[in-house]
């Protein structure tokens, strides 16, 4: 079985999940039926992935009792006033009555009126966000669908320290999850650290380092493959699971969905791997491959300001 960890509200969760950014509608419902029928116990969803519909067909299709699955989705930037609303619509489309984890997408509140994959600038030279909207009543409103039961737990994702502590300030509820892009080229171990003195789970995405990877090509990465005669994306997945980090692999290709399920579970990384391993980010030098889908200074510690 999947190795698991647990959440600050008590919850299992899976150590590896399937991603689904990037799927296509009519590749994802095999993908979501494959990676279940194969022993995957969780699923990475949200409502801007286009694709939660077909991802719950999916799930239908696999037929496994939905007490054995974790699902996770997440709150569109144009969403952060109607948390209630959107979590609905998130549930219809993928034709379940709860989720065991919901985030915000992003620490951006953008126009509700827009349906923005981007922030459009407006003719006035201004950037289509919310200017007054404190993400702090965001939380506000993800706190209360929590204590509805609507999501079994709450996160965030893309939020750095200095996000977190403003939302910390005034939080009833911890968040359980801070989902960030984090693998071998990215590791980010300050904020790592900060989220375990605050008891918050870090989730991966992109733990392969996204589509067409250096990372898997990396000699060390290679070689730590052949010493454990692994394939390399089961060192890189290793490594996050060595670290207390959820994996989130995406991937549509049903070898690959179940080789990112059972590759990594076999591989025991020692001590000498993991300091090999840690040197791929001297200092903690952070290489990211996914752009936000705004200017990349916007959506971490700069801006938007915060209220
Ligand atoms: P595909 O979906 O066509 O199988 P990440 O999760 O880091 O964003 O990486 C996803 C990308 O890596 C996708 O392009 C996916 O392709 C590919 N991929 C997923 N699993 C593997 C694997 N085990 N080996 C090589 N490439 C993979």
């Amino acid at each position: 079985a999947s190795p698991t960890f647990k959440l600050n509200t008590g919850a299992t969760i899976p150590a590896i999940g399937l991603g689904t950014w990037q799927s296509k509608p009519e590749e994802v419902t095999a993908a979501v039926e494959h990676a279940l029928k194969t022993g995957y116990r969780h699923i990475d969803c949200a409502w801007m992935y286009g694709n939660e519909a077909a991802v719950g067909e999916g799930i239908r299709r696999a037929g496994i009792p939905r007490s054995e699955l974790f699902v996770t989705s997440k709150l569109w930037s144009t969403h952060h006033t109607r948390v209630a609303q959107s979590l609905q619509e998130t549930l219809q489309n993928l034709g379940l009555d709860y989720l065991d984890l919901y985030l915000i997408h992003w620490p951006v509140p953008l126009n509700p009126n827009g349906n923005h994959p981007t922030i459009p600038t407006l003719p006035s030279g201004k950037r289509d966000v919310l200017e007054d909207w404190d993400i702090r009543d965001t939380w506000k409103q993800m706190e209360a669908v929590y204590r509805e039961g609507k999501a079994k737990a709450i996160g965030v994702s893309n939020f750095s320290k200095l996000k977190l502590e403003h939302i910390l300030a005034t939080a009833e509820v911890v968040p359980a999850v801070d989902q960030l892009e984090l693998h071998l080229y990215n590791p980010d171990p300050t904020l790592l650290a900060y989220l375990k003195e605050k008891g918050i789970l870090p989730q991966a995405y992109s733990p392969l380092g996204s589509t067409g990877s250096p990372l898997l090509s990396d000699e060390v990465v290679v070689e730590l493959a052949k010493k454990h005669s692994a394939d390399p994306s089961a060192i890189a997945l290793a490594y996050l699971l060595a670290k207390g980090i959820v994996a989130l692999p995406k991937s549509v290709t049903p070898a690959r969905i179940t080789q990112n399920l059972e590759g990594p579970i076999k591989v025991k990384l020692d001590e000498e791997d993991v300091k090999k391993l840690d040197a791929l980010a001297p200092g903690g030098k952070q290489r990211r491959f996914i752009a936000p889908p705004w200017p990349i200074e916007l959506g971490f510690d700069n801006w938007p300001p915060l209220k």
